[in-house]
């Protein structure tokens, strides 16, 4: 098979781009996969200040990457979770990273908040992932802000947001298609956040990461988020198999055809935490709550 770029020995075949790919060329589309989502969406500029959210994954990793060779000012914020075997793993790819790259890293340690995911955990009845999930996006909020970043950037990649679409779909969760989008604007107490991995998937990703040798954590949290989008996207990459460019048909189209008029009809009408100002739909957000307020 030959490169469809630079007719060399190819390495990587793209089916869904019907395109195959030597590493130099592969590298070059994925880089601008990026820069075409990033400008397309009108994500940040040069100017900008941008906080990537990383956790040691191959996903945020590689976003750093792109970000710091494509010329942007892009820093990390790595959230301890507290996790035993797991979380310092994780701190310890994500510090040596920074410092290979000579980047600002910012870690906040849960634990020093007394809502390490393990003590939340045990308050609680139901699996700790949803809420471990609102605590970081509020972290990520929060340290943007209060930092002085204009921009947040998360590693979700297609599949992630392909398999979100498609369980919001099956259960009509019309309140999460609203804000499903590769780009949510500021609004008063909330920081502009981004997707630019959103055009990749995760082999694209994990080819990347190979090719560049970043040394990402592979370990599950042992907390296991729900399986349910596991076997989701496992299932659209057995659809995918069949008919090549599924994914990224029915996510554009998604946000061509439908996002548009569900962003118009957006019904906000979310109150302020009263202590710390966060949006929610109560009077104290989860987190506070968490910290022990009522
Ligand atoms: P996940 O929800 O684990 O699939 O992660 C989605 C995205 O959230 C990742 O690509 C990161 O950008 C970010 N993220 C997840 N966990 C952390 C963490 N502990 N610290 C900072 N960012 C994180
Ligand atoms: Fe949050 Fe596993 S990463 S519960
Ligand atoms: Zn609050």
């Amino acid at each position: 098979m030959k490169c469809t770029r630079c007719k060399k020995e190819a390495e990587v075949e793209l089916k869904s781009h019907n395109a195959a790919f030597c590493r130099d060329c592969f590298l070059h589309f994925f880089e601008n996969q990026v820069a075409k989502a990033i400008k397309t969406h009108k994500m940040f500029s040069k100017t900008d200040r941008v906080l990537i959210a990383v956790s040691g994954g191959k996903d945020s990793l590689t976003l750093w990457n792109v970000l710091l060779d494509l010329g942007y000012e892009a820093d990390g914020l790595f959230i301890n979770l507290g996790i035993d075997g797991f979380s310092e793993v994780a701190k310890g790819k994500v510090e040596k990273f920074a410092q290979s790259r000579g980047a600002k890293l910012i870690t906040v340690n849960l634990a020093d908040d007394g809502i390490s995911i393990p003590e939340v955990k045990n308050k609680i009845r139901r699996p700790v992932c949803s809420l471990c999930g609102q605590v970081k996006r509020y972290y990520f909020n929060m340290i943007g802000l209060k930092n002085g970043y204009n921009v947040l950037a998360t590693g979700h990649n297609l599949d992630d947001e392909v398999s979100r679409l498609f369980s919001n779909v099956l259960h009509w969760n019309m309140e999460y298609l609203e804000d499903q989008s590769p780009v949510l604007p500021d609004e008063e107490g909330l920081l502009k956040k981004v997707k630019p991995l959103y055009r990749v998937t995760e082999f694209d990703t994990s080819v990347y990461a190979f090719f560049k040798g970043l040394d990402f954590v592979d370990i599950e949290c042992p907390f296991s988020k729900g399986a349910t989008f596991t076997v989701y996207k496992k299932h659209l990459n057995q659809i995918e198999f069949f008919s090549p460019g599924t994914k990224i048909d029915f996510y554009q189209g998604f946000l061509k055809k439908l996002q548009p008029i569900m962003a118009d009809d957006k019904n906000d009408s979310k109150n302020r935490c009263k202590i710390c100002g966060y949006p929610t739909f109560s009077d104290i957000c989860s987190v506070c709550r968490l910290k022990g307020y009522r």
